[in-house]
């Protein structure tokens, strides 16, 4: 596959930029730095250009974002809202577990850690929220995975997905750039938003 990477300088985008590589696809990172990971070619692209960004996107078979949002950088749904449009592009982009989704059956830790969060970082789960709602009204077949708190530990080579609470409280940025790539060819996650947890 064609897969273009926002976020591949990132400490989890760098892993899926790699681990893309190593399984034989075509990756090209596009955003405002070069990863400068062998094997991937890059773009400059001011993320909060849509047309730039829906340019990049333009003859790629799949796009993931690795992004993180801060306060006054609302780049996750930035990026979803711009290639909203683009049929049939496999979207793949990583929110986090504290984000609440239609058909949730959290615990009350998991709703507790998900408070906790809004009151920490309003602007980060509400840059999330609206990049959900956008995926659902798009006509990409888009995927959130939304994994627990991540941690730099090697990878384990295993993951649990679950659809109403997460397994488990972490999972390594390894194990999760694994999960990621699978999905590109997981057609039962298009147009979910799972968690996936180590
Ligand atoms: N930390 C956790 O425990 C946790 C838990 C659950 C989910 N998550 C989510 O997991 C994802 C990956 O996390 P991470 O810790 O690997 O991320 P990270 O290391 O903080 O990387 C963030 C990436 O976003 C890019 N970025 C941010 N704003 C940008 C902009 N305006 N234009 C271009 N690039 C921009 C950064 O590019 P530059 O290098 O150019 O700055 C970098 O590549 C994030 O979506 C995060 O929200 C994290």
């Amino acid at each position: 596959m064609k897969v273009l990477v926002f976020g591949g300088t990132g400490r989890t985008g760098r892993l899926i930029a790699q681990w893309l590589v190593k399984n034989g696809h075509t990756v090209i990172a596009a955003g405002r730095r070069d990863p400068q990971i062998e094997g991937v070619a890059y773009r400059a692209v001011n993320l909060s250009d849509a047309s730039a960004v829906r340019t990049a996107a333009e003859g790629m078979d799949a796009a993931i974002s690795a992004l993180a949002s801060g306060k006054d950088n609302p780049v996750c749904s930035e990026v979803a809202q711009a290639l909203s449009e683009m049929e049939g592009l496999r979207f793949i982009t990583i929110a986090g577990s504290g984000l609440d989704a239609p058909g949730d059956a959290k615990g009350a830790l998991d709703r507790f850690i998900g408070w906790l969060l809004r009151r920490l970082m309003p602007h980060m789960i509400a840059d999330r929220e609206r990049e959900l709602g956008i995926l659902q009204a798009s006509r990409l077949r888009w995927t959130m995975l939304r994994p627990p708190l991540l941690n730099n530990k090697p990878s384990t080579g295993r993951y649990q997905t679950t659809f109403d609470r997460p397994a488990s409280r972490g999972i390594s940025r390894a194990d999760l750039a694994r999960a990621v790539v699978d999905a590109l060819e997981d057609g039962a996650l298009i147009g979910r938003a799972p968690f996936v947890a180590g």
